[in-house]
């Protein structure tokens, strides 16, 4: 016997559990399905295990999206001083951390715990694990197909999160649901990823693994109508296989196949102008006076990489060379091959196309009832508490409308 219910939430993660919750405590009746053994699985790793679950300053400027606005309205609809006035609710202890983005002092074992207690306010039904393979439409309303049996629902959340971190859980059915009532999909995408390079190509940077630095990373166009581009400051983290850190995972979101990166490693100087106005005071080996800014190691590196000398004097340079050395430290422009992919990233960008979806309620608008949330949809959110923000706000607008 098929069990019927108002509203069937597919996948328990940040957005499913808040949209959930949402609607149950306003009465209707409403059951979450998951396939993982365990709830919630990226909420648990996340920010470390700490998890950065809101930023004070989310905003829709820090969102990227096929249509910018979308995000509008279920942002100002709840904010993330909304989320903060649970967390303090449930007393967990939190703390802001780095450009506006809060975490808790303990784990983020205690955001799963609040989110649960939320569902059991709402009466929410459990079905977990169980697989969803697909749905159904059937008559007015729909057949879910889980691994527990079929569930009727006059509404259905589509809350199956994006592609990142397949060995805990993610799948395409989120993508395969909207393709199957032809909505369409901007093309899925790892994002907030380290970027990978030629081998050859990084070979002289293999030995400076580990070496890390605040630098200004930018591609695309930032400026004019066309503007796609972007430029953060934040730490990059040099790897075996390439680049990593705050800094590579920001502008890989906005990264596209074939262009380069610009990486400034110095952003508060001007090398070139240093080093030509050091000559006539300086007389030391261009290895040491770079080793005053830079990390040794990555000084060394550097030189060698750019086929310079360490041991050249300062004074014995011609300009050119040093404009060429200054070039190199304050705009460095590497074309990545890649990205470490999937099982690397933190996010999917693109998804369900939001042309497709109602901005109030995340219902597609070719089919009634069906509702579309978190990362699943084209909404990617800025490293720094940005996506769980998504998730919390895109939960509540399809929770106050199923
Ligand atoms: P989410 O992925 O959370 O949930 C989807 C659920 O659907 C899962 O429980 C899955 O098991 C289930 N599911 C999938 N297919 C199914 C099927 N066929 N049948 C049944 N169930 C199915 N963001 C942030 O703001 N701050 C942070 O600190 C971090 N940190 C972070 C660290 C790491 C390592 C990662 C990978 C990601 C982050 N993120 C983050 C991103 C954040 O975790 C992510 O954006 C949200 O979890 C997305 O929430 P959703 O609910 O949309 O998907």
């Amino acid at each position: 016997m098929a069990e019927q219910f108002d509203v069937v939430v597919i996948g328990a993660g940040a957005a499913g559990m808040m949209c959930a919750a949402t609607a149950g405590q306003r009465g209707r009746k409403v059951v979450l399905v998951d396939h993982a053994e365990k709830l919630a699985e990226k909420i648990r790793i996340s920010g470390g295990g700490r998890c950065n679950f809101t930023n004070v300053n989310a905003g829709p400027a820090n969102f990227l999206s096929d249509n910018p606005h979308f995000a509008k309205s279920a942002l100002s609809r709840y904010t993330p001083q909304d989320f903060l006035a649970l967390v303090k609710k449930y007393r967990i202890a939190y703390h802001e951390k780095h450009k506006g983005q809060l975490f808790c002092d303990d784990s983020a074992e205690q955001i799963i715990d609040m989110l649960r207690a939320e569902c059991d306010l709402g009466n929410v039904h459990w079905r977990m694990p169980a697989k969803v393979d697909g749905i159904a439409r059937d008559g007015e309303q729909f057949a879910v197909h889980t691994h527990a049996g079929t569930i009727h629902a006059q509404s259905v959340v589509v809350a199956t999160g994006g592609l990142s971190i397949p060995k805990i859980g993610a799948t395409d059915l989120g993508y395969r649901i909207a393709k199957q009532f032809g909505l369409g999909l901007v093309e899925p995408r790892p994002a907030l990823v380290p970027l990978t390079f030629d081998a050859q190509q990084w070979q002289p940077f293999v030995p400076l693994a580990g070496v890390s630095l605040e630098v200004d990373v930018e591609t695309g166009t930032l400026k004019g109508r066309n503007a796609t581009g972007a430029r953060f400051r934040e730490d990059l983290l040099f790897t075996h296989r390439g680049l990593s850190g705050p800094a590579i995972l920001q502008i890989s979101s906005f990264w596209q196949p074939g262009t380069p990166i610009t990486i400034n490693l110095l952003p508060e100087l001007d090398v070139a102008q240093q080093l030509i106005e050091g000559k006539g005071t300086v007389k030391k080996h261009l290895g040491n006076v770079l080793a005053q800014w830079l990390p040794a190691r990555l000084a060394d590196g550097l030189l060698q990489a750019h086929a310079f000398h360490a041991d050249a004097r300062l004074a014995d340079m011609p300009d050119a060379q040093l404009r060429r050395l200054g070039q190199a430290i304050n705009a460095w422009t590497i074309t990545p091959n890649g990205s470490e992919g999937y099982r690397k990233a933190e996010v999917t960008r693109g998804g369900v196309d939001t042309r497709e979806l109602s901005q109030q309620t995340l219902m597609a608008n070719k089919v009634p009832g069906l509702h579309f949330i978190g990362e699943t949809v084209d909404v990617t959110g800025w490293l720094g508490g940005y996506n769980f923000q998504w998730a919390w706000a895109s939960g509540v607008a399809a929770g106050l409308a199923v």
